[in-house]
């Protein structure tokens, strides 16, 4: 879908969106429209439950005295509390409620709204990003798909005054929407197309946009100690890697921030087999890889003046005659043991390895990692926050801060020694599940923990929110890539100079 910002001028073809804030009140596009079609909105409102509340909307077809196609009225609620949010959350729903209806273009009216904070052009480049985000679709293997089953819409027309710092503006968020869409991409492909091999050529292009990307093979990362990430990749034909990408966009001596990434491409459980319901989800157990990729293109791409390591290990955790087995001690890159009870508990083990490599190597300011780790995390959050888990207070309110903004949210759990000690194993340094019934999410963050030393670190548990089976404004259903936006707007906020 093409993106288009131009100054407010007199729209007679297509279809045209325009907008009323509760109560019934037109903006200063849409009473103008209402004249010009002898009142046509005034009468379809009334013969409607129609009252502007945010979220509300009503067509009028071939409204007499245009040669317009049809109308669309949008609700944009309380004047005074529409923000970005709503003014993405609009974008999204005109794109949901236009994309299929046969209009090719659509062009949007966006006026100054009494009483709201927002900018006409500051609502135009929100609204169009919105749109952007919920027009994603992973349709490349619709073959037989029939053409008036795909979107018709094709142009989105965005009128405000100042249209120029608009379209800037909106320059900025399509960089933000590449990431994403990239993350998308990756966590909707399935486990035959990508395993570790194909994802790291994947991530290989990001090169493109002068990221520096460094694979290592399973030959490379033996020869590194990593015991835990090869122990779950052994059952797999396909093998295992590591890939590091680096965005140098700050000072040259500036310590880089680092994110890092769970990235299974496809989770059987291995030996410690899962029941086939639902299996098919695990596809997506790459997720916190998938965030880690889609955050660096995003970084690239705007070129964010911050210096930037995404590391993401890359596993496929599968039964057979070499797999790893329950009972097995593994020796991680750190020097601590592992004792494998459990071969289904091993986003824990490719990210003990990934994390003690990215913090011995790079001694970042902080880690951020990222993962699909526990089923507990869905029990206690259901899809509407990730779980966040850290060592350090000021990191965990920025990262709470920062997802607000951008409404994808994080709730803080609790790391506590006493969670620790029930990893503690009587034949090695530590245990890969606790045993015990409780706190799974907890005791899993409580194993990373181990490998990050005193590094400022924060585990985001994203198992809930990485793929979803119901649309929201601005994220249609599937892959969600929860986490890209929050970590730039992070970085932005924070980290760079
Ligand atoms: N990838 C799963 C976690 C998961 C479950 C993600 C459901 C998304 C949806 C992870 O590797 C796993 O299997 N965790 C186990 C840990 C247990 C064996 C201690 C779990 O949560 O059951
Ligand atoms: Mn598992
Ligand atoms: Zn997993």
């Amino acid at each position: 879908m093409k993106i288009a910002f131009a100054n407010p001028g007199d729209i007679n073809t297509g279809a045209i969106v325009v907008t009323a804030t509760d109560g019934r009140k037109l903006t200063s596009s849409a009473s103008a429209l209402d004249k010009k079609t002898n009142g046509a909105i005034t009468r379809a409102m009334k013969a409607s439950r129609f009252k502007g509340n945010s979220q509300q909307s009503l067509t009028i077809l071939a409204p007499s005295g245009t040669k317009l196609d049809r109308i669309l009225l949008i609700g944009l609620g309380k004047a005074k509390e529409y923000d970005v949010t709503s003014a993405q959350n609009t974008g999204g729903q005109i794109y949901a409620a236009l994309a299929t209806v046969g209009s090719s273009s659509v062009s949007i009216c966006i006026d100054a709204i009494d009483g709201c904070a927002l900018k006409p052009s500051d609502i135009a480049a929100e609204l169009a990003y919105g749109a952007k985000l919920r027009s994603y679709r992973f349709d490349k293997y619709r073959t037989t798909e029939k053409a008036d089953a795909k979107p018709s819409l094709k142009t989105l027309k965005v009128l405000s005054a100042n249209s120029a710092k608009a379209r800037t503006a909106y320059g900025r968020c399509e960089k933000i929407a590449d990431g994403v869409f990239m993350t998308r991409d990756l966590v909707s492909e399935p486990a035959n197309v990508l395993y570790p091999e194909s994802f790291a050529k994947r991530i290989k292009e990001l090169t493109k946009l002068g990221v520096k990307v460094e694979v290592l093979t399973e030959a490379q990362m033996k020869k590194l100690g990593m015991g835990a990430l090869l122990g779950v990749g052994q059952g797999s034909i396909r093998e295992s890697r590591m890939v590091v990408m680096q965005w140098n966009g700050g000072n040259k001596k500036d310590q880089p921030i680092a994110f890092v990434g769970k990235g299974v491409t496809f989770d059987t459980g291995g030996i410690s087999i899962k029941p086939s319901g639902g299996m098919e989800d695990m596809k997506w157990d790459m997720g916190g890889s998938g965030v880690v990729v889609g955050l660096m293109k995003t970084l690239a791409g705007r070129k964010a003046k911050t210096n930037a390591v995404g590391v993401v290990g890359l596993v496929e955790n599968m039964p057979g005659s070499n797999a790893q087995r329950p009972g097995d001690i593994v020796t991680s890159m750190s020097g601590q043991t592992i004792e494998v009870l459990n071969t289904d508990a091993e986003g824990r083990l490719v990210l003990a390895d990934a994390l003690h490599y990215t913090n011995d190597r790079f001694k970042p300011k902080f880690m951020v990692n990222l993962a699909t780790l526990t089923g507990a995390i869905i029990i206690a959050l259901g899809s509407e926050h990730a779980g966040l888990f850290s060592n350090n207070d000021n990191l965990a309110e920025r990262l709470t801060e920062s997802g607000l903004d951008v409404n994808e949210k994080l709730w803080r759990f609790p790391l506590h020694e006493n969670y620790d000690k029930s990893i503690n194993c009587d034949i090695a340094d530590m245990k890969n599940i606790s045993g015990g019934r409780g706190a799974g999410s907890i005791t899993a963050a409580q194993f990373l923990q181990r490998f990050v030393g005193k590094t400022p670190w924060a585990h985001l548990d994203i198992a809930g929110v990485t793929w979803s089976g119901k649309a929201t404004p601005t994220v249609p259903k599937g892959g969600t890539a929860f986490g890209v936006r929050l970590l730039d707007n992070f970085v932005a906020k924070h980290y760079e100079k």
